[in-house]
């Protein structure tokens, strides 16, 4: 029942039976989204249900919060009514060693660095607790994280929804389990995708009897959020687990900022699984997805991923994964998009508010831009040089805007919808015009190519198998040995 998520607007609930009922669940979900509480299912509170979010209901968090405050300005005496709660609510364990196992983990990341991760995830809960967790590798655990698709005997309202939505949900204390929708882009480095540090740290709160917070700062706010230079925990999650465990038994509480935990140990250079075929290895990015793509005037393909970039030849092999930096002194690792243009040769990067324009290897003057300041999107998903316009353009979510390179404004009569791209999906990690003629969209495993003289999608498909141009010409061998 702790599993209950907001399922009861695709089916009958099984817990929420009259309109009253619903006009509650509907203000406990205003309250801790920061909404306007009228308990009333309006449009902003259709769109907030729609963000990428831990699928734990939020129906006690209110009540956990508002005791951990009262708990602050009134002391201990109202510790065993805080106690009494918490026996009814999430619960907790009552030991202070407790045993973790990594079940399962998505193919594309190699095992030392979903280990480091998870580890550190637990680690942050330690570190400002008395509580200890070692790794169990195979046999009983107390908490156990696992990756499952879809409907996975949670319930139909617990059933994983592929990307976005619901990202992972967790029990309750002692049921000790976590999970995670295999079906997400799980990342361990800053870019694109999901991270799966921030996630399972998250998780992890629920498996130790933490409710949902409405701390927006709060690793327990129920929203996915990026690693920043902030601290991982709140002030109101190291309250939370201090109220149910304590201090650390012995010196005190460690946090350190969440860019820390942006990279775990770089990955081998070769596809994790290790293959190797006729002594040529399968580069990385083939299994995985990237950051952004583009290509230059020898038809050179550039793919970006974290720290790295691949050059992939017009022939269709790729080098070696060669840190950004060789090349691009000051670009920073998980750009959001890369566009190589045409009409002046530079490289043009974008990542958050900023771009970054080189010549060759050189930054020009002025650069980095605050490019958000001349309403250029933040974070944009990709961006391409457009022969039909002469700009570059760049595309956010269901819009897309066109953009001079010369000034880096924004061209009047822009954002436009991207339905002008008939065909193209909203969020594409990257986009190119190839020599064939036609502009390709990417996003994960899939591409789309689209007819610039039609103005539509004409193909879609798997870029790894099926553009020998994109430089994996051998992960078809190399995945049947999977
Ligand atoms: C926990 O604290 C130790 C030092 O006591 C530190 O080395 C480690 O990085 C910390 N881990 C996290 C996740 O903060
Ligand atoms: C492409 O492969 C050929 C033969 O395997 C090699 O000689 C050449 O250097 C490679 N080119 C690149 C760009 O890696
Ligand atoms: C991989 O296999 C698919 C079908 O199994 C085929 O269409 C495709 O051409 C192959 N790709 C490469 C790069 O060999």
């Amino acid at each position: 029942i702790f599993l209950e998520k907001y399922g009861y607007f695709e089916e009958p609930a099984p817990r929420i039976h009259s309109p009253a009922q619903f006009r509650a669940a509907v203000r406990e979900f205003q309250w801790v989204t920061h909404l306007p509480v009228s308990g009333v299912l309006d449009a902003s509170t259709v769109h907030q249900m729609s963000l990428p979010r831990c699928g734990v209901n939020d129906a006690e968090s209110h009540t956990a919060w508002a005791e951990r405050v009262r708990a602050v300005f009134s002391g201990r005496r109202a510790e065993a009514r805080r106690r009494r709660r918490y026996a009814q609510q999430g619960g907790k364990w009552y030991k202070r060693h407790l045993s973790y196992r990594i079940v399962n983990w998505p193919w594309y990341l190699p095992q030392h660095q979903v280990q480091l991760a998870v580890k550190a995830a637990f680690e942050l809960w330690s570190n400002v607790s008395s509580l200890v967790f070692w790794e169990a590798q195979d046999g009983p655990a107390d908490i156990r994280l696992t990756f499952f698709h879809g409907d996975h005997n949670d319930g139909l309202g617990n059933a994983f929804d592929g990307p976005g939505g619901a990202l992972a949900h967790a029990f309750f204390p002692r049921r000790g389990e976590a999970h995670f929708d295999s079906d997400e882009r799980w990342s361990l480095q800053s870019g694109k995708g999901r991270n799966l540090f921030i996630v399972a740290a998250h998780e992890i709160g629920h498996t130790l009897g933490l409710e949902h917070s409405p701390v927006k700062s709060a690793l327990m706010s129920p929203y996915y959020k990026k690693l920043s230079k902030d601290f991982v925990l709140s002030w109101d999650d190291i309250l939370a687990v201090q109220n149910l465990y304590g201090k650390p038994s012995k010196g005190s509480a460690v946090q350190l900022p969440g860019k820390v935990f942006a990279h775990f140990q770089d990955w081998s250079h070769t596809f994790p699984g290790g293959t190797q075929q006729q002594g040529r290895h399968v580069s990385y990015y083939c299994h995985s997805f990237f950051d952004a793509i583009t290509v230059d005037a020898d038809h050179n393909l550039y793919i970006f991923k974290g720290n790295h970039y691949w050059l992939v030849s017009k022939r269709g092999n790729a080098t070696e994964p060669q840190p950004l930096q060789t090349r691009w002194a000051g670009l920073p690792a998980g750009i959001d998009a890369a566009t190589w243009s045409e009409a002046d040769g530079k490289f043009y990067f974008f990542k958050g508010g900023r771009c970054w324009r080189y010549k060759g290897s050189t930054l020009e003057a002025g650069f980095p831009q605050k490019c958000s300041a001349s309403n250029l999107p933040r974070h944009p998903n990709a961006a391409l040089y457009f022969q039909q316009l002469h700009h570059l353009v760049l595309f956010k979510g269901p819009k897309y805007y066109v953009v001079s390179e010369e000034t880096l404004q924004v061209e009047p009569y822009y954002p436009r919808s991207l339905r002008d791209w008939n065909g193209v999906p909203a969020e594409v990690n990257g986009a190119l015009t190839h020599h064939d003629g036609f502009v390709y969209f990417f996003q994960d495993d899939q591409y789309w190519k689209f007819d610039q003289g039609k103005l539509q999608v004409v193909v879609t498909g798997k870029w790894a198998t099926q553009l020998p141009w994109m430089g994996c010409w051998d992960v078809n061998s190399s995945r049947t040995l999977l």
